[in-house]
């Protein structure tokens, strides 16, 4: 297949927070974007719904001509969002359906990556092993059903460590199709949905609690820049990783987890 000038990446999320900095960062260095979200961008589509995640994929892969060399998966809620269902149906499963459902389109594209946003929330979540065991066997009835019995802090942590683990699990497969898959955990960013937490009297003292050995929060172009690190071609031998992005949080309270 034919070089072509400028590479396309996909940005799920993109209308706001981290995957608008993401969009910005990549359209700045004259790469092009199809962003995805639940307005406002190239793509409308609710990836909380099985119709959204398929009319999403199908048209990324359109707009790219089936060859798209960049996918960042980073539409999410928050740990604040009263319904648990909807956390499990757009952080784990709607994430999980854009990046297997573009492998194929990926593979195609010119050194490939993608990576998905997880969180710092992954390790440090207390875990529910009922709502974890049916993320990874991806029931999602099942998880939703889990989901409303557990409180948000739980479901969104439980979201976001399956996806960590899923994104180490497709090392194998997606290696083998040359296609790159990292994933990045940021701390706390200061971004719509940060404001939505600290703004819930359950979640804003937790959040507020966390000690960050640096003693700030990240802008998003921050993580915006780890993005961009891990999907830049000179990188190609990151794959299978998970970056933390929270300012020494994990490490200063899981300093073994390695
Ligand atoms: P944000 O609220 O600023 O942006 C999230 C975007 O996702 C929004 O534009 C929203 O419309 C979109 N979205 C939500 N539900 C969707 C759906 N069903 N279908 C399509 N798009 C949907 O949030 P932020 O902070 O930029 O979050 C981005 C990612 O980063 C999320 O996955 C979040 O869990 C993760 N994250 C954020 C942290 C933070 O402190 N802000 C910390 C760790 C991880």
């Amino acid at each position: 297949m034919s070089p072509r000038l400028r590479r396309t990446v996909a940005v799920t999320g993109s209308a706001s927070g981290i995957g608008a900095a993401v969009r910005a960062r990549f359209e700045h260095s004259g790469t092009r974007v199809v962003g995805v979200d639940l307005h406002d961008q190239e793509i409308a589509a609710d990836l909380a719904t099985d119709e959204g995640r398929r009319a999403a994929v199908a048209d990324v892969a359109d707009r790219c001509d089936g060859r798209l060399d960049g996918l960042v998966a980073c539409a999410g809620i928050g740990p604040h969002v009263s319904d648990g269902g909807r956390i499990v149906s757009v952080n784990y499963f709607g994430t999980l359906a854009v990046l297997d459902g573009l492998l194929a389109v990926l593979a195609d594209g010119e050194a490939p990556a993608a990576v998905a946003i997880c969180s710092n929330a992954a390790g440090l979540t207390p875990r529910d092993s009922d709502l974890l065991e049916a993320l990874d066997a991806g029931d999602e009835s099942r998880a939703c059903r889990r989901a409303a019995e557990v409180d948000g802090a739980t479901t969104y942590g439980m979201s976001k460590l399956a996806l960590a683990r899923a994104v180490r699990r497709r090392a194998g497969d997606w290696g083998g199709r040359g296609v790159r898959l990292n994933g990045v955990c940021p701390g706390p960013v200061d971004t719509p949905l940060l404001a939505g937490s600290l703004d819930d009297p359950t979640m804003g003292p937790l959040v507020e609690a966390l000690p960050v050995p640096l003693g700030r929060r990240a802008a998003p172009p921050e993580i915006a820049s780890a993005v961009a690190f891990l999907l830049d071609p000179a990188n190609g031998y990151v794959h299978g990783s998970l970056l933390w992005v929270d300012g020494g949080s994990d490490a200063l309270i899981r300093p073994e987890a390695v």
